[in-house]
C-alpha cells in the first residue's frame, strides 16, 4: 500500500467501531505495526481537537480517520489535516462529497464497499483504495457477498498495486493469510479489536460477547440508529439495548480472550 503512503509491518487494519474505538485503541494498533482507526462521527470541533491531540500524544504513526456520519463540517477535515493526518475512510453516503475534498487537502480516501454497485461508485469518484466488507461482518453490514466471492474479482478489476483492505468475520492469523491469498493487501478486523483491553465497550458487554458463539448473533433488519439504512449483526439479547458494544461478526466463535491490541496485532501478523 505504498501508493497511499502506508507501509504496514503487520497487514492488519482495525475497523471503525463507532463509539467503541478511540485514540487509545487506534494508537495501540498503529504502534504495534498495524493501522488503527478512529471514528469521527459528526463531532464538534472542540471534541475533535481534543481526540486528535490525544491521538498524537500516543503515536505519530498513520491512523485511519473514519468519517462515519452522513454530514461533517468542512472544518473537521481541515482540523485533521492540520494535525498531520492523511488517511481517511469514507462510505457510500458521504464518499461522493468527501473524496475530492480529502484529495485536494493532500489526503487519501479509502472507501468501504460491499457489492459491485458500491465498488463501481467508489472507483468512479476516484477513491484511492477500497475497504471491502464481506457479509460475515459485525455491526452494520452492507454486503451480500463473502470475501471469497468479492476479493479475487475485485483484484482483477483494479489491478496490482491498487490498495485493497478486506474483512468481515475474521479472527485469526489463518484468516488474515486467507484474505491476503485472495488478493487483499491487508486484513480488516472489527470484532477482534472490540474484544481488546483498549476498546471502549463496557467490560460487561465484552465478557458477554466472549461467552457467546456465532449462533447467538443475528442480522437485525430493523431500521434504527445512526445507520438506519443497513442491517446490523449483533448479539441476540432480551434485556440489553441495541448498542455497538454488542455487535459481533462471524469470527466471534473463534475469539476467546481479551488481550491488548498490540498482542492481537502480533498474533494476527503472518
Ligand atoms: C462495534 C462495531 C461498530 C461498528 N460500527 C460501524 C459503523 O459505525 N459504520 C460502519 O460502516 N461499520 C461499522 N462496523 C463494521 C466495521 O466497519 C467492519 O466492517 C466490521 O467490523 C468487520 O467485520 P468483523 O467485525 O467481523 O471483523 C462496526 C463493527 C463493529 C464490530
Amino acid at each position: 500500500m505504498n501508493s497511499v503512503g502506508l507501509s504496514l509491518p503487520a497487514p492488519v487494519v482495525q475497523a471503525a467501531l463507532a463509539g467503541c474505538d478511540g485514540p487509545r485503541l487506534a494508537a495501540a494498533v498503529s504502534r504495534a505495526g498495524g493501522l488503527g482507526t478512529l471514528t469521527l462521527c459528526a463531532p464538534t470541533l472542540g471534541a475533535t481537537r481534543v481526540r486528535l491531540a490525544r491521538l498524537r500524544r500516543l503515536t505519530m504513526r498513520p491512523v485511519l480517520l473514519a468519517f462515519t456520519g452522513e454530514w461533517e463540517k468542512p472544518e473537521v477535515l481541515n482540523l485533521c489535516v492540520a494535525a498531520g493526518h492523511r488517511h481517511f475512510q469514507v462510505f457510500w453516503w458521504n464518499g461522493p462529497r468527501l473524496v475530492r475534498r480529502i484529495q485536494d487537502s493532500g489526503g487519501v480516501a479509502l472507501w468501504q464497499v460491499g457489492n459491485q454497485g458500491q465498488i463501481d461508485e467508489a472507483l468512479a469518484h476516484g477513491a484511492d483504495g477500497l475497504i471491502v466488507q464481506g457479509t460475515q461482518a459485525g455491526g452494520p453490514v452492507r454486503s451480500p457477498r463473502t470475501l471469497d466471492e468479492l476479493v479475487p474479482g475485485l483484484r482483477a478489476q483494479v489491478g496490482a498495486g491498487f490498495p485493497l483492505i478486506a474483512g468481515g468475520g475474521l479472527a485469526t492469523c489463518e484468516d488474515v493469510k486467507r484474505v491476503l491469498a485472495l488478493g487483499a493487501d491487508a486484513a480488516l478486523l472489527g470484532t477482534r479489536f472490540l474484544l481488546s483491553q483498549e476498546s471502549q465497550a463496557p467490560r460487561s458487554h465484552k465478557l458477554r460477547l466472549l461467552r457467546a458463539a456465532n449462533e447467538q448473533l443475528f442480522l437485525d433488519t430493523q431500521l434504527v440508529g445512526q445507520w438506519p439504512c443497513s442491517p446490523r449483526r449483533r448479539l441476540l439479547t432480551h434485556s440489553l439495548p441495541d448498542e455497538p458494544s454488542l455487535y459481533g461478526g462471524e469470527g466471534l466463535s473463534r475469539i476467546h480472550d481479551l488481550p491488548s491490541a498490540a498482542q492481537i496485532v502480533h498474533r494476527l501478523a503472518p
